[in-house]
């Protein structure tokens, strides 16, 4: 039976757009006396877990930071065990997405992951390109500015070439040649281990959305947490910019 705390029948509609900085896998493991993979382990659990979710609330996107540009620089042990659970991901939760709508899209500089991975990539969201349940949103390789420099260069070319003038050069076209091109900006932006910092994640696209910080660790996130995280998103009143009523 669900308790109170977990019935989210109070809580529609929904943010379309839900994105969480997905936080605290290292700090759960070293808490335990455990490897930091033995966290990312626990952290792909989180990640099921909360899919299933969002998509039986209703959320339209979620976009889930699962390793920017920067974690590159992280020791080649670690990242060869991110890359290795991210196949395990991309190959045995994409049947469990297909079956249940989702769409899955990745966002970040592909030119960096494995060839293997850019593969299983590209053949996942080519199966699930039809779902409309959900689209789920995972950022690899993934960073904000990077991001925003490549939607430049793309724009460059594109004046360069004269097939847009640079008075065309507005808000629109800039959206338009980011990787997120057609997606609502990000309503709600979750950051899960207690850091109050957006570390290079949807920097264009954050403009206006909600920020909520929670203290629990990445592996302990459960439905409670999005569902708090959404009660909250709901008590505040957004205004781009306009008065207050
Ligand atoms: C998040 O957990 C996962 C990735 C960034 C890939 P961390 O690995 O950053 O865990 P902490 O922040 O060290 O606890
Ligand atoms: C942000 O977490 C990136 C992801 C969650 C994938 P980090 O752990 O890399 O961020 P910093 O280093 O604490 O800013
Ligand atoms: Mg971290």
């Amino acid at each position: 039976m669900e308790s109170a705390a977990t019935s989210h029948a109070d809580l529609l509609p929904p943010p379309a757009h839900v994105a969480i900085i997905m936080d605290g896998n290292g700090r759960w493991a070293k808490a335990r006396g455990l490897p930091r993979t033995a966290g990312h382990k626990r952290g792909a659990e989180a990640v099921r877990r909360t899919v299933e979710c969002a998509r039986e609330m209703g959320v339209s996107y979620l976009t889930l930071y699962a390793f920017s540009s920067e974690n590159w620089k992280r020791p080649q042990g670690e990242v060869t065990d991110l890359m290795g659970l991210l196949r395990l991901y991309l190959r045995n939760e994409v049947r469990t997405l297909h079956k249940n709508g989702i769409r899955l899209k990745v966002i970040g500089d592909r030119s960096r992951l494995g060839a293997d991975i850019v593969a299983l990539i590209e053949e996942s969201e080519a199966k699930t390109a039809g779902n409309a349940a959900m689209t789920l949103v995972l950022a690899l390789s993934y960073g904000g500015r990077q991001e925003i420099v490549e939607a430049a260069r793309r724009i460059a070319v594109q004046v360069a070439e004269g097939r847009l003038a640079p008075d065309q050069v507005d808000e629109a076209a800039l959206s338009r040649n980011l990787f997120t091109e057609g997606m609502p900006d990000p309503d709600l932006i979750i950051r899960t281990s207690g850091e109050k910092r957006i570390s290079n994640f949807l920097l264009w696209q954050c403009a206006y959305a909600e920020l909520v910080f929670l203290d629990v660790l990445w592996p302990d996130f459960d439905r409670e947490d999005l569902i708090g995280a959404i009660r909250d998103f709901h008590g505040r009143e957004r205004r781009f910019g306009a008065s207050g009523g």
